[in-house]
């Protein structure tokens, strides 16, 4: 399948891993690219530039297709160290970038300087005309239903995909509840040039996480996620779980009063406790809705063979069948 995305990131197929903390390390990212897709290790995730330049190096030795870093720019404790990890991904030869969180504005001169691609996930229309007018080569729009931060709008992506499309002339594609062939078709007749699935690739075999949290994405559905964090207008898609339930009961009994400090216990420093140790009460993580639609743990060629092979059946018969 040939699509704007495809061309512009030199991809097999339009399905993107997007960036995921403490998920997205080498192995997954060379798997999705191996597989065709493009993998993303997410920048950090890693602690220093020198250890993302290790990874960026580990990655290369498991695949020689193109893959990218996440660089997420959030309100975090304290400020990471941008410039030095930019330096990381151009020293390491990466040619494309998925940024997130704030405008990249201020560094992307940097990454246009060193020829890299840069595709911004977002999750408005308004943010992403910014984005394509300050030189962002593509755009993930990232609807109401993906895990993680799904912005203050709350537009699904039915309504999401269909006015960016309207609006942009850069390349995107669907994020946020994307899980299978049906999603990827669905998008591309949206108007997207492809999809950027997250929660789907945490259950996958590749993907170096604890069981623990494959297994609850598997057991979870559509309605057992909770939106954290939203009195901070920082807004976060997270699974349920006692921690999460606990932090929604500080969030009633502040309201107004709210402050980051008072719910640090629940989501600061607990994905490594979650993903490494499958401690699945230790606190708040990110999971889109689309758990609802995950019912098996492929392994990440398994995955996107049956998305590709799926969707071109879904096209031709299922679709082309209705005009006959
Ligand atoms: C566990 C987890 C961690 C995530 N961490 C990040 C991150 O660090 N940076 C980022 O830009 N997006 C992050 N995301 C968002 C994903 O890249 C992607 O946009 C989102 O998962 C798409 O929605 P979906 O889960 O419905 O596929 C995360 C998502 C999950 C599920």
């Amino acid at each position: 399948m040939k699509t704007r995305i495809t061309e512009l990131f030199g991809i097999e197929h339009p399905i993107i891993q997007g960036g995921m903390h403490y998920v997205g390390f080498a192995e997954l990212a060379a798997a999705v690219s191996n597989a065709g897709g493009l993998g993303i290790i997410t920048g950090l995730t890693q602690k220093t530039p020198a250890d993302l330049a290790n990874e960026i190096a580990r990655c290369k030795d498991m695949t020689d297709k193109p893959f990218g870093v996440n660089l997420t720019f959030l309100p975090t404790v304290s400020s990471p160290d941008y410039p030095g990890y930019i330096k990381a991904i151009v020293e390491g030869g990466v040619r494309i970038v998925e940024t997130a969180g704030r405008n990249p504005q201020p560094y992307l001169p940097h990454l246009k300087d060193a020829g890299i691609a840069v595709i911004h996930k977002c999750t408005s229309v308004r943010h992403s005309l910014k984005a394509q007018s300050i030189g962002c080569d593509a755009v993930s729009v990232d609807g109401f239903e993906c895990g993680g931060h799904p912005g203050e709008d709350d537009i699904p992506n039915m309504i999401l995909l269909p006015r960016a499309a309207e609006e942009l002339d850069i390349p995107f594609v669907a994020s946020g509840g994307m899980a299978d062939a049906r999603s990827l078709v669905a998008a591309l007749a949206l108007g997207a040039d492809g999809m950027n699935m997250g929660t789907r690739f945490i259950a996958t075999q590749e993907a170096p996480v604890h069981e623990n949290v494959k297994k609850a994405i598997v057991a979870a559905t559509e309605l057992d996620t909770r939106l954290v964090m939203r009195p901070l207008r920082n807004t976060e898609r997270v699974l349920t779980n006692a921690a999460v339930e606990k932090l929604l009961e500080k969030e009633r009994e502040l309201g107004d009063k709210l402050d980051f400090k008072d719910i640090m216990e629940e989501v600061v420093g607990v994905y490594p406790r979650i993903m490494k140790e499958g401690d699945m009460d230790a606190g708040a993580w990110s999971c889109g809705m689309v758990a609802g639609l995950i019912h098996d743990i492929p392994t990440v060629a398994e995955l996107v063979g049956r998305i590709v092979s799926d969707a071109e059946e879904l096209i031709s018969k299922r679709l082309g069948g209705l005009l006959a």
